[in-house]
């Protein structure tokens, strides 16, 4: 590619490398997209995963504020859902199953009673294809996959095209689309363990965090929404206004409880299918603000309560009890049964497409 150099920019092509092999022998690569401004992020075609990315301080040095595996093998035998794109359905289906035009679809149940993230073996254990597609907007990787009619348990040939574009204005830009030759639901996320104070470097508590929501969806003991759309004010739960994450974990909240700490979706103030804040975080050591913004009606807000220190990293970082966290932008957990959530639903001859910014800067 043909970069225009204005005087002191370094112009760098994106990097392609070889990743090693999957255990059935797939070669697996890893994509590296970079700006001007020197933020990098490493992409892999298994799962599609973020593997690592770079942002500045304030400043001006540079550090991963992503969780992730050294190699191909730690994605193969990771449960966390790491960096990884997910689909086809983020986040819980009830009991694996729902009905759509009449008839029962049954997922594989991975979470308990409960299917998650897609089932057994979702798109983050899929490998995916890459092209180059950068142009005016940044460096840019396209990764597509087609889902097969009955892949775990989903109706319709699904085909799926994802665009990660880093733009010069700090931006992760993620753009879904997919098609389908019968109905179906769909819920395509990202799945990134954020820490601001870079990856594996302590907990998440002290960051601050802002959700423009004033309803959030409580769940049952398997995470499952009730159903209901509860009221954030005078509880744990309303982020409305940047709040400590750490301030009111331990409260003494069913919620809380039920969730181990955050592992809620939250009901976006903002207008879905316009671009609308979806959260802001913020790191007072480093100074780093992440800015997200997302045409989904919710977002999980995971607090990492599932790490546990089992797990070792790249840098041989070992990811304790609440290192990071996650904000996974989507549609409301188990959508295919609660009516009255915004549907999940996909349509031969429609298209199905969503667009999700993480936005760094320092403040
Ligand atoms: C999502 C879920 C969590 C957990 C993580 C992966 O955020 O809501 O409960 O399963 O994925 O560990």
């Amino acid at each position: 590619m043909l970069t225009t150099m204005s005087f002191g920019e370094k112009a760098k092509t994106m990097q392609k490398q070889e990743w090693g092999k999957t255990a059935d022998g797939q070669p697996v690569y890893l994509y590296t997209l970079s700006n001007k401004k020197g933020m990098e992020a490493a992409i892999t075609t298994y799962g599609g995963a973020v593997v690592s990315l770079k942002v500045a301080d304030r400043k001006g040095e540079f550090a991963d504020v992503v969780q992730g595996y050294k190699d191909v093998s730690g994605y193969e035998t990771d449960k966390g859902y790491f960096g990884a794109l997910i689909g086809r359905y983020g986040n819980r289906i009830a009991h694996g199953e729902f009905k759509l035009d009449g008839k029962t679809y049954n997922i594989p149940k991975n979470d308990g009673a409960n299917s998650l993230h897609g089932g057994a073996k979702g798109f983050n254990k899929k490998l995916w294809t890459a092209k180059d597609v950068s142009g005016a907007a940044g460096q840019a990787l396209e990764l597509t996959y087609l889902s097969k009619d009955g892949e775990e348990g989903f109706p319709g040939n699904l085909s799926v095209k994802v665009v990660y574009t880093l733009t010069e204005n700090n931006e992760l830009k993620i753009d879904y689309a997919a098609t389908t030759d019968k109905d179906t639901v769909l819920n395509l996320t990202n799945h990134s363990y954020f820490n601001l104070a870079g990856a594996g470097s302590g907990d998440i508590l002290s960051h601050e965090l802002m959700i423009p929501a004033s309803r959030y969806t409580p769940v049952d003991s398997g995470l499952i929404p009730t159903g209901e759309l509860a009221p954030v004010k005078g509880t744990p739960f309303d982020f409305t206004k940047l709040t400590v994450i750490g301030s009111r974990i331990n409260d003494d909240n069913e919620q809380l409880k039920l969730g181990k700490g955050y592992d809620h979706n939250f009901v976006l103030d903002g207008a879905m299918g316009t671009m609308h804040k979806a959260a802001e975080v913020y790191e007072p050591k480093s100074g780093r603000l992440m800015d997200v913004t997302t045409l989904e009606p919710g977002v999980q807000f995971y607090t990492g309560n599932f790490l546990d220190g089992t797990v070792t990293g790249k840098d041989g970082k070992v990811y304790n009890h609440r290192y990071a966290l996650c904000l996974e932008t989507q549609h409301f957990p188990d959508s295919p049964n609660h009516p009255n959530f915004p549907t999940t639903e996909l349509k031969p001859g429609h298209r199905y497409h969503t667009t999700t910014i993480y936005k760094f800067s320092v403040k």
